[in-house]
């Protein structure tokens, strides 16, 4: 028997709004572990709170890694942007392996949240500023991108390890995809 996860709800939500949301709940769970930063009473709570911040922020890189970004570097002539976004996840994987096999009474515990907050709103605030202008502007359909982020997410959310599907071919409406430069 299988369920596969929440009912869907009507609405497909588009890539950019997905996205955001999962930004917004993440950026809720740094300042709530901000507020209990200095508390040591609160030890369990921050646990659970650094817990849920890796497993979101892992889900949440994974699908861009794995669909958001190849799209759209796909058809776009902007290959510093996705390679700044790529290393900032870099750093974002490290620090959370760090984290793994931390406990709040270890030290750096707390300093290593804040760095890994005060990096990922560097992130998101990059990502909504700059990447969504250009994805808007991208030809993608981000309708059926936010089907398939949501689609995978679901799936990753069942199963960690599931393996990606391929990405196949999703022509952007207006946009013609980059071609490769002959030698000269
Ligand atoms: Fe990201």
């Amino acid at each position: 028997m299988s369920t596969h996860g929440k009912p869907k709800s009507g609405a497909a939500i588009d890539a950019l709004e997905l996205l955001k949301a999962d930004h917004e709940k993440v950026k809720s769970l740094f300042l709530e572990f901000e507020s209990l930063r200095d508390n040591d009473d609160d030890d369990e709570r921050k646990f659970e709170l650094v817990d849920e911040i890796c497993y979101e922020l892992t889900l949440h890189s994974m699908i861009e890694e794995e669909i958001f970004y190849p799209m759209l570097r796909s058809v776009i002539d902007d290959d510093d942007l996705m390679d700044e976004a790529d290393v900032e996840h870099a750093g974002m994987r490290d620090l959370i392996s760090q984290l793994e096999v931390m406990y709040p009474s270890d030290d750096h515990f707390d300093a290593t949240v804040t760095v890994l907050g005060e990096e990922m709103a560097h992130h998101i605030d990059k990502e909504e500023r700059d990447m969504f202008d250009v994805a808007l502007d991208s030809g993608l359909d981000l309708d059926e991108l936010g089907e398939r982020l949501a689609a995978r997410k679901e799936e990753l959310d069942e199963d960690l390890t599931a393996p990606p599907t391929p990405i196949d071919a999703m022509e952007p409406h207006n946009n013609a995809r980059r071609t490769p430069r002959p030698p000269d």
